[in-house]
């Protein structure tokens, strides 16, 4: 089992990072996890020339290039983003946007993600499914939110929040094994 991890804020021990730990923590041990904190990385998004389209991948060379590669490494892909200004952070967003060349190399990957923020979450949920179901992903499962009152936000005042970040995790595992193995696993 192959898990991409991409912690989408700038935020590394923040209100997402929790969530995805929770979610992360349901998978089997035998699981290799790669995490990635994308406010560490320097990149850019699509440089919009359409070159990836003939050459089949992406020209522009930065700290992504390898994520890229680990996007298509990776059984399970998870996504975790504060909502900002009603949608992704823009880390997530730049990822998105130099996935363009991929072109079926994420088909049938199973996708999962938590988000926090407190209010227009909505959108930002669209822009993560939109993403998964246009590459063909298998969308695994409604997701975590983690509402955060205030600004900067903390978890504590969601009783939900980390419970659903389990959850999901226990719902992505299923899905494998059901995807890779042709059953559920005997619990
Ligand atoms: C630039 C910026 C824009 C934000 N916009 C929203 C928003 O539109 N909706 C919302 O609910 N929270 C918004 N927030 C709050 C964050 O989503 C919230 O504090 C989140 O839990 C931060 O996650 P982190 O602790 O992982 O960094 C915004 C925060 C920042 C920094």
């Amino acid at each position: 089992m192959k898990v991409l991890a991409i912690f989408g804020s700038p935020r590394k021990e923040g209100n997402t990072a929790q969530m995805m730990e929770a979610v992360l923590s349901e998978f089997p041990k035998e699981a290799q996890i790669k995490r990635v904190y994308l406010g560490e990385l320097n990149y850019t998004g699509a440089c919009a020339t359409r070159d990836c389209k003939v050459l089949g991948y992406c020209p522009v060379q930065d700290d992504l290039t390898p994520v890229l590669k680990e996007m298509i490494w990776a059984d399970i892909i998870l996504f975790g983003s504060p909502s900002e200004f009603a949608d992704v952070s823009s880390e997530i967003k730049k990822l998105m946007e130099r996935t363009w060349f991929m072109k079926g190399a994420l088909r049938n990957k199973i996708g999962g993600y938590v988000i926090t923020g407190r209010r227009y979450i909505e959108s930002t949920i669209n822009t993560l499914h939109a993403f998964m179901l246009r590459h063909r992903m298998i969308l695994g499962c409604s997701g975590a939110l983690g509402y955060t009152f205030t600004e900067m936000g903390s978890l504590e005042y969601d009783p939900l929040a980390l419970r659903d970040a389990h959850f999901t995790g226990k719902r992505l595992v299923d899905l494998y094994d059901i995807v890779y193995k042709g059953k559920l696993a005997e619990k």
